[in-house]
């Protein structure tokens, strides 16, 4: 389809249909690979769709949760006594209540806390929680509830939690586990063999998730079955979670997850507010509604941790890697989790001698929750940045000099083959569709205003695999539904299933249906995150639709008295390849007449062994400096990807655009902000913690799809692309700055005021 939008750049024509890998019946595609709008865009912007938050039933309660305001603190007693005789209250729980002091863990973890804990390990932590008539008469009980704290001492900062003084977070004292190591080759000699090396410390900032649907869930009991509508990324999770909680048979736990307003990593993990809502509809025998205020969100549902990251690289004079050593340091916030970074810097380049150490540390804040991409942002930050730095000083262009040390094979285990690895046609192409080599020669400056650009390259480690089923039923009319189990968190999950269904059985769109993410009547799926849902489902999609075509082909077959072979399935109707007279229309098979239904069940194949399936990436852009007020204004942005197969073009766009304007806020704007008096945020909020708006992105964005189906992996070709969409991004920026001003930040986010000071030094040096 011609791409005329004028932003986006259709440089990224697929191969030739004789040459595009993959089965024959999609080297040619009608539907797949065009623009489709969502199939629930009315929905979605008319506000009929009724997200979790809009959820309103009958006799309905509204619950609340009581927090403790310090760092650290152990509860001593709890009286709830006023608070139950307040207007409205028709529940209150705490530590104390039977059947609520129960140990806290998701899925089949190990537990890892208590739903109460009367030890609080950070602002925020649950003490109570209570169900009104309204909203208000629930925050009032709230303030009714007398809580007497013994106040400790705490650490909220990475590099002190492991003093010898800091007081422990955890019992087992403040670090998470050993510090893991990797290594390969030999770093020492490998440094002796570099005839250059650069090193540097890089930070970057914690960031919060701050999806626009706040965090909660609505519970109601039928007698002993539990119904929960969740804000979630998978409702198979949540399920599993809830039944072991509350000791119910997971049949008798239904969640529904139909629209959610953004998790991008915080929506994976069960809430404790959702076993709040449902403790306390079973005490009531009411409906029980339990959203968390915009505050709790920013404190307690997840962040990415801030890191430290020292990066020593070295290489020789012809531009070889010789050798990397990486540390990462990062806290878990109170409660287990992984700050780990290192996984990109070990296996990005080609490089013989690595060896990467992670530390992950307790501290006395909120827990830190996967966001987007755990640990690759951060890795970018530092990694794309040291590369930079060492390409300038051995005279290397940078794109030329990450392609020099691009691996043959992925340098896992003992090298495994990658099934696709098209990074150096996003290096390449993506240079030359942002026209790099000019742009780089040609930098305008104006007054005080200092134009640079960059590059980073980046890959992603998961990539989605079995399990997955997926039904698909065609109706008597020719009308098609969809059913499968899988979240769509606002990327387009159902409209690319419909995409897959109209290609393989030339139904139209809007004669398509969808059932999904509801544990009760669809198919089982893995959460929607790790950028794996497109990979994971979409061959169980396919299958299903093929399977349905099998059966369709096999009835018309008997109709007309003709091979199966002989058939195909073409714009609704089954046609004889040899005898083009002989045809049905799909409506006037009999036997689906008679049956009312075919019903084709499609299951996610097993990746290849032995191979590694990741996408790869590489984004490029250009910034302008005002070096008298150190603002810094983003002139354009180009993502260039290779996912594998584009699905939608439209909504393949979205996520790069989507991901880098994330990275924007990761690279320039967004930084949680801890009181060192108090342990407590400061900026909790929208209005002191901001996001990017479309008044920081560029004002021209470019998205390049490599689209190269990878069949290898799967019968789709695609992979994942929401989390590779901003991994480079700020690094791409730091590397744009270091070449508009000569000053290399290694603070994210870049701020004016940092600018200021760091353009300051450097006139005091010069
Ligand atoms: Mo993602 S951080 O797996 O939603």
């Amino acid at each position: 389809m011609k791409d005329t939008h004028a932003y986006h750049i259709d440089g990224a024509v697929p191969e030739t249909p004789e040459n595009r890998p993959g089965p024959e019946t999609w080297r040619e595609t009608t539907v797949v690979g065009t623009r489709q709008p969502r199939v629930d865009a009315y929905e979605r912007v008319s506000g009929t769709a009724v997200f979790p938050h809009d959820v309103s039933l009958p006799d309905m309660l509204h619950g609340a949760v009581l927090r403790c305001p310090y760092a650290h603190a152990n509860v001593l007693s709890i009286d709830t006594s006023e608070a139950e005789k307040m207007p409205g209250v028709q529940a209150v729980i705490t530590a104390d209540t039977p059947g609520a002091d129960m140990p806290w863990y998701q899925r089949r973890d190990k537990a890892y806390g208590r739903l109460f804990d009367k030890h609080c390990r950070h602002e925020g932590e649950e003490v109570a929680a209570v169900a009104a008539e309204t909203p208000l008469q629930a925050a009032d009980a709230l303030r009714a509830i007398k809580v007497e704290y013994e106040e400790l001492p705490f650490v909220i900062n990475d590099d002190e939690a492991l003093a010898p003084d800091a007081p422990p977070v955890q019992d087992g004292g403040n670090l998470a586990g050993e510090p893991s190591v990797r290594e390969r080759g030999d770093v020492a000699a490998g440094f002796a063999e570099a005839d250059v090396i650069v090193e540097r410390t890089y930070k970057t900032p914690c960031q919060i998730h701050a999806p626009m649907e706040p965090h909660g869930s609505v519970a109601k009991w039928d007698g002993n079955r539990l119904t929960v509508w969740d804000s979630t990324q998978g409702v198979f999770s949540i399920q599993e979670t809830l039944s072991r909680a509350l000791g119910l048979p997971m049949s008798n736990v239904r969640v529904i997850g139909h629209y959610m307003g953004g998790g991008f990593g915080a929506k994976l993990e069960t809430g404790k507010y959702t076993v709040f809502a449902a403790l306390m509809a079973r005490i009531t025998g009411r409906p029980v509604k339990l959203f968390l205020p915009r505050e709790d969100c920013f404190i307690v549902t997840g962040n990415r941790p801030a890191n430290t990251m020292t990066i020593k690289l070295g290489a020789r004079s012809d531009g070889t890697l010789t050798a990397m050593e990486y540390t990462s340091l990062g806290s878990n916030g109170a409660y287990r989790y992984n700050a780990a970074t290192s996984t990109m810097a070990a296996y990005l380049y080609q490089c013989p001698n690595i060896r990467t150490e992670d530390t992950t540390v307790y501290t006395n804040t909120g827990k830190a929750r996967p966001m987007r991409a755990p640990g690759f942002p951060q890795c970018a930050w530092s990694l794309e940045q040291a590369m930079d730095e060492l390409a300038a000083k051995l005279k290397i262009e940078p794109v030329a000099f990450r392609l020099q040390n691009l691996p043959e094979k992925a340098q896992v285990r003992d090298g495994m083959p990658y099934t696709s690895n098209q990074l150096a046609a996003c290096l390449q192409r993506g240079a030359e569709a942002f026209g790099w080599e000019e742009a780089r020669k040609k930098k305008p400056t104006e007054g005080h205003l200092r134009r640079g650009v960059g590059a980073a390259a980046s890959f992603w480690v998961y990539s989605g695999g079995p399990p997955s089923t997926v039904i698909v039923k065609l109706y008597s009319d020719g009308s098609v539904n969809i059913n499968m189990g899988a979240s769509d968190i606002g990327t387009g999950t159902k409209t690319w299933a419909a995409m897959i269904v109209a290609e393989e059985l030339g139904v139209a769109i809007d004669r398509i249906q969808l059932e999904h993410a509801d544990t009760a009547t669809t198919q089982y799926a893995t959460s929607s995150g790790g950028s794996k849902t497109v990979p994971s489902d979409s061959p169980a999609v396919l299958a299903a639709a093929v399977e349905v075509k099998k059966q369709l082909l096999r009835y018309a077959a008997e109709q007309l008295e003709v091979s199966v072979e002989d058939l195909e399935l073409r714009n609704s109707e089954v046609v004889s390849r040899t005898d083009p007279e002989k045809k049905v229309a799909v409506t006037d098979i009999e036997r689906l007449g008679r049956q009312g239904v075919v019903i084709g069940t499609g299951y996610r194949d097993p990746n290849p062994e032995g191979k590694v399936t990741w996408p790869f990436a590489a984004q490029f852009c250009e910034v302008e400096v005002n070096v008298r007020t150190g603002e810094l204004r983003l002139v354009r942005f180009l993502g260039a990807h290779d996912s594998g197969r584009v699905l939608n073009r439209l909504t393949f766009d979205n996520q790069v655009f989507g991901g880098i304007t994330m990275g924007v806020g990761f690279g320039l704007i967004e930084e949680r902000v801890l009181d060192q008096q108090t342990g407590a945020m400061v900026n909790a909020n929208f209005h002191d913690y901001k996001i990017p708006t479309m008044l920081d992105v560029a004002a021209s964005h470019a998205c390049l799809p490599i689209d190269h189906p990878d069949h290898e992996f799967n019968s789709t070709g695609a992979k994942g692309l929401g989390e590779p969409a901003t991994i480079a991004t700020a690094a791409a920026i730091g590397n744009a700055v270091a070449d508009a001003l000569g000053i290399r930040v290694t603070d994210a986010p870049i701020t004016p005021e940092k600018l200021i000071e760091l353009l300051h030094a450097q006139r005091k040096e010069a």
